[in-house]
């Protein structure tokens, strides 16, 4: 027979992302509400393991809907990466009476959540990460409040470019995911977009590019770069080079990961920390709650985490296809 769940925990972990509070609140307030105690878990897996918890109430998750960042602090903890440390893990929860956790964070999390289930600590991944990069879920709590900030300050680069008769490279965040790159092309007409998925050649996709649309009269280009792809203080200099286009290179940088969540996001980020706990309530564990279809949905981990993601290419020819 299951064991009844009394007391569940939740934490964030790995990079933050602006929806983590509309996560935590949903958790809080869902678990309340079905009977349950909640402990806040700070720091991410760091703070499970030195028990640095504490009991959250209805009150403990007020106005932080709309703020960004996480109440819970996060973390990255290389200890909970080897079996000492998730047994250690498995331990605290054991003394704490947590008899399940919700995991809010992205695919690195989900090992940490998975590794605790096996335990035999119920464990449920909820997605907060701005990248997109998670291949079960067609979404990510985080994305769009990215991609809004990245398009806002592409759009201000964009004011100075033009003004300048200038190029701009501009340097997004996504380490092996081009979603950020690819979508906020789109949104700020990149005149070409480079992501670690789609191999390119510099000459042909932005050179060359550049030199068909300054024969259209166009003198001003913006060229979006995936973190993945980086080097984009060089790239700058051999435009400059090569295309006679005055350039320059900024990186957005850590201003990408903060701010007040948007709308959609903090309603994706309800839906899953509800979901988390209605699971979590029937002592369903070692799941990850995903987008899939435009519906709130999940499935097991290990399968979640063996799936490959898949860069949308058709999205991509569209953005190469329009941007002349
Ligand atoms: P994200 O969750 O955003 O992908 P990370 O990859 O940095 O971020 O992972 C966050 C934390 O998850 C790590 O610091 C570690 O504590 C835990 N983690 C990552 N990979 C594993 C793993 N293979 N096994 C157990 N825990 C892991
Ligand atoms: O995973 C989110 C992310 O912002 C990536 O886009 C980026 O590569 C990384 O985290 C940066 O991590 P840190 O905050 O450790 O510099």
């Amino acid at each position: 027979m299951e064991k009844k769940v009394k007391t569940i925990g939740v934490l964030s972990s790995g990079g933050d992302a602006p929806g983590m509070n509309a996560a935590i609140r949903a958790v809080v307030r869902t678990a309340i509400s079905k009977g349950l105690h909640v402990m806040g878990i700070r720091r991410g897996y760091n703070g499970l393991l030195a028990g640095d918890m504490f009991e959250m109430n209805l009150r403990s998750v007020s106005d932080i809907l709309h703020r960004g960042g996480t109440i819970l602090y996060t973390a990255r903890c290389p200890e909970f990466v080897t079996d000492e440390g998730v047994t250690k893990g498995r331990d605290m929860c054991l003394e704490m009476g947590i008899d399940g956790l919700v995991v809010i964070g992205g695919d690195g999390s989900f090992r940490g959540a998975r590794d605790l289930s096996l335990k035999g600590i119920p464990c449920i991944g909820v997605t907060g990460t701005i990248d997109n990069d998670i291949a079960s879920s067609e979404y990510t709590v985080g994305f769009d409040t990215a991609l809004n900030t990245v398009v806002d300050m592409v759009d201000r680069l964009r004011d100075t470019s033009q003004s300048h008769d200038r190029c701009t490279v501009v340097e997004v965040m996504g380490r092996r995911c081009g979603d950020i790159a690819l979508h906020a092309g789109i949104a700020c007409g990149a005149t070409s977009i480079l992501v670690p998925e789609i191999p390119f050649d510099l000459d042909r996709d932005v050179i060359a590019k550049m030199n068909r649309t300054i024969r259209t009269g166009k003198q001003h280009f913006i060229i979006m770069v995936a973190e993945g792809v980086g080097g984009v203080e060089e790239m700058a200099k051999y435009i400059e080079e090569k295309s006679g286009v005055e350039t320059r290179a900024t990186i957005l940088g850590h201003v990408q990961r903060g701010g007040s969540p948007s709308a959609r996001d903090r309603i994706v980020a309800s839906e899953m920390g509800h979901h988390a706990v209605e699971l979590l309530k029937e002592g369903i564990g070692n799941r990850v709650v995903i987008y899939r279809a435009s519906k709130v949905v999940d499935m097991d981990i290990l399968e979640a985490l063996n799936m490959k993601r898949e860069f949308d290419e058709k999205l991509y020819e569209i953005a190469n296809e329009i941007s002349i």
